[in-house]
């Protein structure tokens, strides 16, 4: 608890750009939480570099992505938004937490198998412990809540156990973390292949829509969308191509898939596509036009970054202390 309020963690990779999976999954939830708990968001760039990145385009797009978490409407005088890197505590208690946590359970995490088989050449032991790393994330802030997509839970159960194995050994240190899903969006699908995950890495550009893709490849890409020849507007496993639509248009709009069937019977494909481009472009120009305004204040951003920076680093040493002086480490000398 801080002031009172329960405490929830989230983040994500300023890897690559951004989609519509990320926006719908993950942000649009953390704003309606935000009031509700003591919010820390980071810009997660110690797991970026687990996949080779240039460092003045990871310099770029960590900025960009924590000016996006503003943009989307999440106040940093109420949510602490900071850059992971500029808290060492995450490093620190991974490195502890790596020593509670055995390989046979990191070899079973599918976002590692999924990552080698597409990194072939650069399978890295960060690779590897990247669920530690989000483990001690979450449990630096003794997190009761991580809002995060369907991809990430297999992340939030090891976390779990790491917690309760720690915990079991040296007493109530840890914070047993909840996932919290939406109950909409909290799995978008590729729209070019609606039996896949939309994904920032798809080297099919039609297959995702990026957030800061303009309004005309939006609608572009919602037209070209697979979907089926039953020609019925139906929300069901069959027809999994409108399926992933009728999720996107509910997710945009705050309709349920019952409203958008009804909304839709005896009308084409083409005019529900229309409609989903349309909803989709009404969500993000608010962001954009607040990016765009954001990206010419860097006194304010810069002091955002220094200000939530030290407000994350003091509650991160205070878990980190904790655990140190429970695992034996020697008290410093003040
Ligand atoms: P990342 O950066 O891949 O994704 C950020 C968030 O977006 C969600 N997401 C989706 N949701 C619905 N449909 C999709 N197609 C889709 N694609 C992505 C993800 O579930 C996630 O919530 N390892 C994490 C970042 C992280 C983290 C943490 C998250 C690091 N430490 C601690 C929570 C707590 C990641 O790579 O997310």
């Amino acid at each position: 608890m801080i002031d009172n309020k329960r405490i929830l963690f989230s983040g994500m990779q300023a890897t690559g750009n951004l989609t519509l999976g990320n926006y719908l999954g993950a942000l649009k939830n953390w704003l309606t939480l935000s009031d509700k708990y003591q919010c820390f968001y980071s810009v997660v760039d110690l797991h970026s570099i687990t996949v080779r990145q240039e460092p003045s385009e990871l310099r770029k797009r960590a900025r960009a992505l924590l000016t996006l978490y503003i943009a989307a409407g999440l106040d940093p005088e109420k949510n602490c938004i900071y850059y992971q890197s500029h808290v060492s505590g995450h490093g620190e208690l991974a490195w502890i937490l790596n020593c509670f946590t055995y390989m046979g359970e990191l070899n079973r995490m599918t976002q590692f198998k999924d990552k080698s088989a597409k990194h072939a050449d650069n399978i890295n032991a960060g690779l590897f412990t990247y669920p530690v790393l989000m483990a001690a994330d979450i449990l630096l802030f003794q997190t009761d809540v991580v809002p995060v997509g369907i991809d990430q839970m297999q992340h939030l159960e090891i976390t779990r156990d790491i917690a309760q194995r720690f915990n079991g050994i040296y007493g109530d240190v840890f914070t047993i973390p909840e996932p919290y899903i939406g109950e909409v969006g909290a799995k978008i699908m590729s729209l070019q292949d609606p039996l896949k995950k939309m994904s920032k890495s798809d080297e099919n550009p039609n297959a995702s829509i990026y957030l800061l893709d303009d309004p005309d490849t939006i609608i572009r890409k919602c037209k070209r969308a697979v979907t089926d020849s039953e020609g019925m507007i139906l929300y069901r496993e069959e027809q999994p191509g409108i399926k992933n639509l009728i999720d996107i248009y509910c997710a945009c709009t705050n309709k349920t898939p019952e409203d958008v069937v009804k909304e839709f019977d005896s009308k084409g494909y083409g005019e529900f596509k229309m409609a989903v481009g349309e909803s989709i472009v009404s969500v993000l120009k608010p962001v954009w036009d607040k990016m765009e305004k954001l990206s010419k204040e860097k006194a304010y951003i810069d002091q955002v970054i220094k200000k939530n920076g030290e407000k994350a680093d003091y509650y991160a040493k205070k878990t980190l202390r904790k655990v140190q002086k429970k695992v034996g480490f020697p008290e410093r000398i003040s």
